[in-house]
């Protein structure tokens, strides 16, 4: 495999994965996918980004019970969706949720606030740069056989989670990305088909 075929089978099998192993990942993984996040494409090269690594049992634990509320919320909501795809999707979303606590290190990919001047919108330009980050996060776990998910778990506990990982005044968690060796398989996405999406020279 050439190295553009073996990077589009690492992308095509970047799923979100969210059932791991219980052993710990090592540092040097984790600091390599953050390394991998700050390749990203950023707007004027401003880097407005900052992660938060969490590999202490405890702090994982605890973040963890700050959630417990919303595992219940999700399961109503679950019980009342009839669309099976959808429903496994929301499943999925919800183990991963309920096993949150247990998780073996969490990246939260977090922005500072920035001013980018008259006539841009500062807000989405850092969001532009943290998502950017995260996805490179993904694809490099994948690369290193290491399974993650994108989230945004944070949201329902944020108060807690910002004093927790003493998140200071103008840094925002956006996406929080719980990381382990898989315990199941890698890919392939699901995704439509690129002529479906896809128009050469104008949309018709
Ligand atoms: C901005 C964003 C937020 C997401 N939030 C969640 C989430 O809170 N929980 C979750 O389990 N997955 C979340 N996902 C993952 C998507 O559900 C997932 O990427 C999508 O269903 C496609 O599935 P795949 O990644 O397995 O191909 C999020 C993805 C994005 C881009």
């Amino acid at each position: 495999m050439n190295q553009f075929e073996s990077t589009m089978e690492i992308l095509s099998s970047t799923r979100s994965i969210r059932h791991y192993e219980s052993r710990p990942v090592e540092r040097d993984l984790l600091e390599s996918l953050v390394r991998a996040g700050t390749y990203a494409s950023n707007p004027r090269n401003t880097q407005p980004w900052r992660f938060i690594v969490v590999d202490e049992p405890t702090i994982i634990a605890e973040l963890g019970e700050y959630l417990v509320p919303r595992v219940a919320e999700l399961d109503k909501i679950i019980s009342r969706i009839e669309d099976p795809v959808r429903a496994k999707v929301y499943k999925s979303g919800a183990h991963l949720l309920r096993n949150f606590g247990a998780s073996p290190a969490l990246i939260f990919v977090c922005s500072e606030e920035r001013d980018f001047g008259p006539g841009f919108d500062s807000r989405e330009a850092v969001l532009s740069a943290v998502h950017a980050a995260a996805q490179n996060i993904l694809i490099a776990a994948r690369a290193a056989n290491l399974g993650a998910a994108y989230t945004t778990f944070h949201i329902h506990a944020e108060e807690h989670f910002n004093t927790l990982l003493n998140i200071p005044q103008g840094v925002k968690i956006d996406i929080t990305i719980p990381v382990g060796h898989p315990s199941v398989k890698f890919g392939p996405v699901n995704r439509k088909a690129t002529s479906e999406v896809m128009h050469w020279n104008r949309h018709p």
